[in-house]
């Protein structure tokens, strides 16, 4: 059995492939140049099973052309894009890499909150440019987390661990919204609210939602003003969840006080996005998972949904 591995992932538990007997082949960007959709196409028709990032697209043409997959999993604990409806058909399995990722995640949209409010990127702009000549007291004022209300959007593993971390950490209330009404990951004292709500009384409102239609462009011009001005948003989830422009107006007028990202749209940023020039905003390559812990668990759950589906077991964390 033979797997090709769309980009480099962490090398710990590469060798659960090889201790199961499956070769692997994995692109290497920095040798191989990028890997263009003909040469994916290509690499998949040899092999059993695919190891895909989330910048891979795998639509229904691509599944057409290579129905012999046993499986794809995706290296990612969203699945958006991968058309895991049109590879059920035909009979393709595909994963993802839940839970082990949830606390990279959240303590990554946390430090994102923080860096955030407190201005760093203006600060670290005022280092780097030799501007900062002596102790100002009235230097970037930020805000506090402590007493203030944070809007979930999505209340999944990951949002509710965000919850938490800043209820317990800073002392504050959180309201949620989820698509399936109330969450089970809720604790009690976190309070179900509907998105209007979260947009008139939250001061941090933070993305953790998967994308699919309801939540592509949720945040718009309209979502934007309805947002209080002294509060931010921020968004660690998919980029295609708020609408750049928007967001751009919304931070230069002074709709809202400011920005994290972590997720563009499109995806990557572009050099000469508008965003770049403004003072009120945070901005993160999407890695908000990235930590060693996190990553080598990764590698771990695709081998081994791959090694259960090569031997006919069910996948561990089969989406479809
Ligand atoms: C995910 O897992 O969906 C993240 O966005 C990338 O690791």
């Amino acid at each position: 059995m033979k797997v090709f591995i769309t980009s480099k992932i962490h090398n710990n538990g590469l060798e659960l492939f090889s201790q199961a007997g499956i070769d692997i082949e994995v692109w290497d960007k920095e040798k191989q140049g990028i890997l263009t959709r003909e040469k994916m196409i290509e690499k998949a028709k040899q092999v059993d099973g695919l190891v895909t990032l989330l910048a891979d697209q795998i639509n229904a043409d691509f599944l057409e052309q290579c129905r012999h997959l046993k499986i794809i999993a995706n290296y990612a604990v969203g699945y958006n894009n991968i058309d895991y409806i049109k590879a059920k058909e035909l009979g393709i399995t595909v994963t993802n890499t839940p839970d082990v990722l949830t606390e990279a995640t959240a303590e990554g949209t946390v430090a994102l909150i923080l860096a955030t409010i407190r201005n760093f990127r203006a600060a670290q702009h005022l280092i780097d440019e030799g501007k900062w000549t002596r102790f100002e007291s009235m230097l970037l004022l930020g805000t506090e987390l402590k007493g203030k209300t944070l809007g979930m959007i999505g209340l999944g593993r990951i949002g509710a661990r965000v919850a938490e971390i800043c209820e317990q950490g800073f002392g504050m209330k959180v309201l949620y919204m989820n698509r399936s009404g109330k969450s089970s990951f809720a604790k009690s004292t976190f309070k179900a609210a509907t998105f209007d709500e979260i947009l008139a009384q939250a001061d941090i409102v933070s993305v953790l939602c998967p994308l699919n239609n309801e939540s592509k462009n949720l945040f718009n011009e309209k979502a934007f003003k309805k947002m209080k001005p002294t509060a931010y948003f921020i968004n660690s989830a998919r980029g295609e969840i708020h609408d750049e422009k928007a967001l751009y107006e919304a931070l230069r007028d002074g709709t809202i006080a400011g920005a994290g990202l972590d997720v563009y749209n499109p995806e990557p940023i572009k050099m000469d996005s508008p965003l770049f020039k403004l003072p009120n905003i945070y901005l993160t390559p999407h890695i908000a998972s990235a930590t060693h812990e996190a990553r080598s668990a990764m590698t771990k759950v695709v081998a081994t949904n791959i090694i259960r589906v090569f031997n006919k077991q069910d996948a561990l964390t089969k989406v479809n």
